[in-house]
């Protein structure tokens, strides 16, 4: 060899070696990625991922992201409101409940006028509608339990977003050009949120001063900065003001309650979702049973068949989720509609050819359904694989419509969960019963779905916002993810359905269903319905190498990032 291509050949040596080196560096990294977040909001995701750089865990960044969505997305995010969390650390999986309760005062016929007949809007608009707050006490008693961060550094993210402003961002100003009816009913709200007397042009700097002030006193003292003295004190007298019935004590005697998961096996993966008083978790198990004895996975993906089989399954739980209520009041639970016996006969009951009118699955009028525009979802993994699903609403967006101004946050309208009058659909259109009736403390039915599933090393965060199209969207999402080997990109992004029993409609997004399926279907006897979009799912998933992995659903403008080991994203 010439002296020339000796330098060549070590030349070339050296660089094998710095592309080895390179190259393993990265599967290193790969295998201690710091964490991934998804949320609704790229604001909310920096702070889940700024939490996570600071040595926090799935916990504290979960928290500070609700806290954060509670200052830039007002249309879900929430003090004023109620939430669900999934938590999985190490192998212990346990859910939250803060859901907001029936104040003291609530009665069974409070949104009937003398005739039996609901008064409209009773259950929507104005302070009436508003269930006792769960988000003071939930989220702290989150980060009590499973946080390591001390509380004020997780409650210093959304102090310095309201106090030093955030940009509005085109939802923002679309959902408050869309709700500004509602918003300027309240004097109070539209100081707030329709300054001038209109909503705020997309790259207004918005600081909210009094949000801040709740905030920093809530970072000092707890959630008795909110549910006792003076902040109390002036949800009092704004709901007083406008008639409702919420009072002071109501917020000092609520209390979030830890609670076992509904849990199930579906398809190799173990599944954890929340128990009643949602009934998502229940849902997904009911869903999940059928298809799992229908050899569901064995069919085409988008095919005729498959969609047949999710469409009657769901069909059959949402029938049954008429049974359902707080767990506090007697009716149907996980136990009896997960149990082997009444799954195995639902299954049954599925004409593989044929869809089942409703009104054969059970009786009840037919009802229209409407997706309201906000409830939001936040997923988390820390680099221990410890997982966190978190889904909090207002119910409809903006709540209430009434933001009380020395708190400087919006009352929720979740009283609209319940039945609140026999037989007629709430704003999802669900037709609900007995066991949701209103009554004085009680927790009114919800459909959120946070979820985590599992199959050794492997774990994946998921939900969704959507009313009742919650447990369908998010379902859609994880089999994708787990029966078909989607990435996370491609499980948010597939075109969705849904069916919820009562209207007897499959609803369809645009591409869901080709030609030759929409056809088949229609053969089957099954209604179809065009919709713009089904839920809104934020997805994190760890693979069994410890590779960290995020999407936020395209549908929206949210955000997803993952926490590289040396900081960067
Ligand atoms: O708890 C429930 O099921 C409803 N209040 C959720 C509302 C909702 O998802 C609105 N969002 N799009």
């Amino acid at each position: 060899m010439r002296q020339p291509e000796v330098f060549t050949a070590i030349r070339r040596c050296a660089w094998l070696l710095v592309a080895l080196l390179v190259s393993w560096g990265t599967a290193g990294a790969a295998a201690v990625e710091r964490g991934a977040v998804a949320s609704a909001s790229p604001a909310a995701t920096a702070v889940g991922l700024a939490i996570l750089r600071d040595g926090g865990n799935a916990a504290d960044a979960a928290v500070a992201m609700a806290l954060a969505l509670a200052v830039v997305m007002p249309q879900a995010g929430n003090l004023g409101g109620g939430g669900f969390a999934v938590t999985r650390f190490a192998s212990e999986v346990r859910t939250l409940d803060f859901r907001e309760t029936a104040p003291a005062a609530a009665t069974r016929d409070m949104y009937l006028d003398g005739q039996g007949e609901p008064r409209p809007g009773a259950s929507l608009v104005g302070p009436l509608a508003a269930g006792v707050p769960g988000s003071p006490a939930g989220l702290h008693a989150l980060h009590e339990a499973l946080g390591r961060r001390p509380w004020a550094a997780v409650v210093a993210p959304a102090i310095a977003l309201a106090r030093d402003g955030f940009t509005v961002d085109a939802r923002l100003a679309q959902d408050i050009g869309r709700a500004a009816d509602l918003l300027g009913r309240f004097p109070e709200t539209a100081a707030l949120w329709l300054p001038d007397g209109r909503p705020p042009a997309v790259g207004t700097r918005m600081r909210l001063p009094a949000l801040a002030a709740t905030l920093a006193a809530y970072a000092a003292q707890g959630p008795a900065a909110i549910t006792a003295g003076p902040i109390a004190a002036a949800i009092e007298r704004a709901a007083q003001r406008h008639g409702g019935v919420l009072r002071a004590s109501d917020l000092a005697a609520y209390r979030p309650v830890w609670r076992a998961p509904v849990r199930f096996a579906a398809f190799g993966w173990e599944v954890a979702s929340m128990p009643l008083p949602s009934s998502g978790g229940i849902i997904l198990g009911q869903t999940c049973g059928l298809l799992g004895r229908r050899s569901w996975a064995t069919h085409p993906i988008g095919g005729v068949e498959r969609r047949h089989l999710l469409v009657e399954a769901w069909r059959r739980a949402f029938a049954d989720r008429v049974l359902l209520g707080d767990p506090a009041t007697t009716g149907a639970d996980a136990a009896d509609l997960l149990a082997e016996g009444w799954l195995a006969r639902r299954a049954a009951e599925i004409d593989p050819v044929r869809a089942t009118p409703s009104a054969e699955v059970a009786t009840w009028s037919p009802a229209a359904a409407a997706e309201s525009r906000e409830t939001t979802h936040l997923s988390v993994i820390d680099g221990d694989g410890h997982a966190v699903a978190l889904t909090t609403t207002l119910n409809g967006s903006f709540g209430c419509g009434l933001a009380v101004p020395e708190a400087g946050f919006l009352l929720n309208n979740e009283m609209d969960d319940f039945a609140t009058a026999p037989g007629r659909p709430n704003l999802y259109g669900l037709i609900q019963g007995e066991a949701n009736a209103v009554g004085p403390g009680k927790r009114m039915l919800s459909s959120m779905s946070p979820t985590i599933a599992w199959r050794g090393e492997e774990v994946i965060a998921v939900g969704s916002p959507g009313g009742s199209r919650i447990p369908t969207a998010t379902l859609q999402v994880l089999l994708a993810l787990i029966v078909d080997g989607a990435t996370p990109a491609e499980a948010v992004a597939r075109p969705r359905v849904h069916h919820q029993w009562r209207p007897d409609v499959l609803y369809a997004e645009p591409e869901a269903l080709s030609p030759a399926v929409a056809e088949g279907l229609a053969r089957r006897g099954h209604a179809i319905q065009p919709v713009d979009s089904l839920g809104e799912v934020q997805l994190v998933r760890r693979l069994a190498d410890g590779t960290l992995e995020a999407a936020a659903d395209p549908r929206h403008p949210g955000a997803a990032e993952i926490l590289q080991a040396g900081g960067g994203r």
